[in-house]
């Protein structure tokens, strides 16, 4: 199976303009059709990364083969509904919280719907895109712009969906973390850089390190004595890390419903 050769979006908003683009930066030279609302972000996307602008959605459809479901989720199964759809076509859905079963009922039970989740930094290569079910075709798509990680079922699609919502949790950190780094003799641009190539180091270190989880890569370095550990046995003691659970486990209770 080879990455789909012509691609359509059904809703072009900033989805569709960070995932365009990741793919278009990482080397998709496939078609790309867009259907026509939004035309400001449809011409911009079709100027610079070389994407036709269709005459409606159903053109868009019947001019490809795999299409990226991408409105927002109370008007994606009204954008369904009035499109013919043949049974040889992939829909390619981003959209958060509508299930395989919802869309099913709306267009039938013969297209082939897989379930993805993008996030923003697509636009950098670098989105781990969540994926189910498995499609061979779409996950050689997402490796574009990042790597494709395919969920064993709905369920742990849904809750896996939690960590595209912490991942916009990390830049409001990081900017915490840049000010109160940075001080008269170290800048914020240096700071930002520091604590953004850190986050960057760390994250690589945990994903090589497969013998050991982040807690023992964390507990390896702040050893007795060390500043690490001063800093570590704070954030402890302050209970820095329960607001973070507890944002989770709110997420995963409404994504779960
Ligand atoms: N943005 C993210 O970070 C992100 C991350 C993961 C998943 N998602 C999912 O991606 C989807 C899109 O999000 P977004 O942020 O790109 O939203 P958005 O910026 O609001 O874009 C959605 C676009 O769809 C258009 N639209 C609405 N009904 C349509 C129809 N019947 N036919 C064609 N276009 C139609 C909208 O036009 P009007 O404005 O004229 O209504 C709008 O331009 C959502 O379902 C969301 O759950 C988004």
């Amino acid at each position: 199976m080879t990455t789909p050769q012509t691609l359509g979006f059904i809703g072009v908003g900033d989805l569709a303009e960070y995932t365009i683009t990741g793919l278009r930066r990482g080397g998709y030279q496939g078609r790309i059709l867009l259907s026509p609302r939004n035309r400001t972000m449809s011409a911009k996307l079709a100027s610079d990364w070389q994407c036709e602008v269709m005459q409606s959605n159903q053109d868009v459809v019947n001019n490809c083969d795999y299409f990226f479901l991408s409105t927002r989720p109370a008007d994606c199964l009204d954008a369904l509904r009035v499109l013919e759809i043949s049974s040889d076509k992939h829909i390619i859905s981003v959209v958060a919280g509508i299930t395989i079963s919802q869309l099913h009922e709306v267009i039938g039970d013969q297209i082939n719907i897989v379930r993805t989740m993008p996030v923003t930094c697509a636009k950098a290569m670098a989105s781990p895109t969540l994926v189910y079910p498995s499609s061979p075709a779409v996950n050689q798509l997402f490796d574009y712009c990042g790597n494709a990680i395919v969920a064993d079922d709905e369920e742990a699609f849904n809750q896996g969906s939690v960590v595209a919502c912490v991942y916009s949790w990390y830049f409001a950190l990081f900017n915490e973390l840049i000010d109160a780094c940075s001080n008269q003799s170290l800048s914020k641009q240096m700071s930002s850089e520091l604590v953004l190539g850190m986050a960057r180091g760390a994250a690589s270190l945990a994903i090589q390190d497969k013998g050991n989880s982040p807690g023992e890569i964390a507990e390896a370095i702040a050893t007795e004595g060390t500043f690490s550990k001063l800093g570590l046995d704070i954030l402890k003691q302050e209970a820095a890390f329960e607001p973070w659970l507890k944002a989770c486990n709110e997420l995963k209770s409404r994504l779960n419903k």
